[in-house]
């Protein structure tokens, strides 16, 4: 009885207003995150050529763009930060005058509504393009250090939430970085600064893009030493499990679209609110492809994101953030 010609799915798609009833995942500008990446000099607005529409920008230029985005509708930026030194230590990454700096307290100012999270980690700072410090292991190569590098990580996200950023966001993969980020704002203060965990980060190909954005990519090796191994899905929970348990507020899923499953994983573990990166070789696949006249741009973006949303994210980082408001 309950197989066909009884049963017929179908019914519920005749409808276009019964289909939309029923659509579920939804998407609302108010959980859209965009990357901005900022950096030193005046009136600089450099194209990224593998990330189109996106700028590396300067302090003065950016809250510009960040209003232009306020406009349409984004609700929160995640800032990059592209200084003028950078040494083995990422020493620039601590500047109170940086570009990260100096832009979210100019933004707190002039722009109170628009929610301020920082990226803190330091390839961008690092001369080595790694993301943390390094150390010599016992054969004799370079390794990145984690136990040094969480000292320098917390004193990152302490400058910026001294500058006043409203949200800290810990991307190094760093075993102990959300427990060593939350000790340093609280003995500084800075109880009320939220950290948003980068938790379950995979050492992904589809980074390409903004690693020439940020001028980061790595001088010798790659990341698989600290990110996770992309075949594994099985460390996903205890990562988020961790974080959570070291005090983050909010944690990350990333890349998004090609780690849906590891989205529905983490969100079936926690209540905690959820992020989800669609990263820079995500939105850029989409863009060439567009640019070929191989995909329609609009429904590509709106399918990636919906399909994100419906894996369990609350809340979407997207370089289509700012495009998407006159599309949904
Ligand atoms: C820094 C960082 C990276 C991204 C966000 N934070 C690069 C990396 O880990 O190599 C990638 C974001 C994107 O591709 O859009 N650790």
């Amino acid at each position: 009885m309950a197989g066909f010609p009884t049963r017929r799915l179908r019914r519920l798609r005749q409808n276009p207003t019964l289909r939309r009833m029923l659509g579920g995942a939804r998407l609302s500008m108010q959980e859209m995150i965009c990357p901005l990446f900022v950096t030193f000099g005046q009136g600089v607005r450099r194209p990224i050529e593998s990330l189109p529409g996106h700028f590396q920008i300067s302090v003065d230029a950016a809250v510009e763009t960040a209003r232009d985005w306020a406009g349409k509708g984004v609700q929160a930026v995640l800032l990059f930060g592209i200084p003028q030194h950078k040494d083995a230590c990422g020493s620039g990454a601590c500047d109170p005058q940086g570009p990260v700096q100096q832009l979210v307290s100019r933004l707190k100012k002039d722009l109170p509504d628009l929610l301020v999270i920082t990226d803190v980690c330091l390839c961008d700072y690092t001369d080595h393009g790694h993301c943390g410090l390094l150390k010599t292991a016992r054969d004799g190569a370079l390794e990145v250090g984690n136990d040094r590098t969480l000292e320098v990580l917390a004193k990152i996200a302490v400058s910026h939430a001294q500058a006043g950023a409203d949200v800290v966001a810990p991307s190094a993969m760093m075993d102990g970085q959300v427990a060593a980020i939350r000790q340093s704002l609280d003995q500084s203060g800075l109880a009320d600064t939220a950290i948003m965990s980068y938790t379950v980060k995979f050492a992904s190909c589809f980074y390409q893009p903004f690693r020439d954005a940020a001028d980061c990519a790595p001088k010798f090796g790659d990341r698989t030493g600290y990110q996770m191994d992309f075949r594994t899905a099985g460390q996903a929970v205890a990562e988020a499990r961790q974080d959570i348990e070291e005090g983050a507020d909010m944690i990350m899923v990333k890349p998004a679209g090609p780690y849906l499953d590891i989205i529905a994983r983490v969100r079936q573990s926690t209540d905690a609110p959820l992020a989800a990166y669609q990263v820079s070789g995500e939105y850029s696949a989409i863009k060439a492809a567009a640019a070929a006249g191989w995909l329609n741009e609009r429904s590509a973006a709106v399918e990636s994101l919906t399909a994100i949303k419906r894996a369990g994210a609350d809340l979407i980082i997207t370089y289509f953030a700012p495009q998407l408001g006159a599309w949904i």
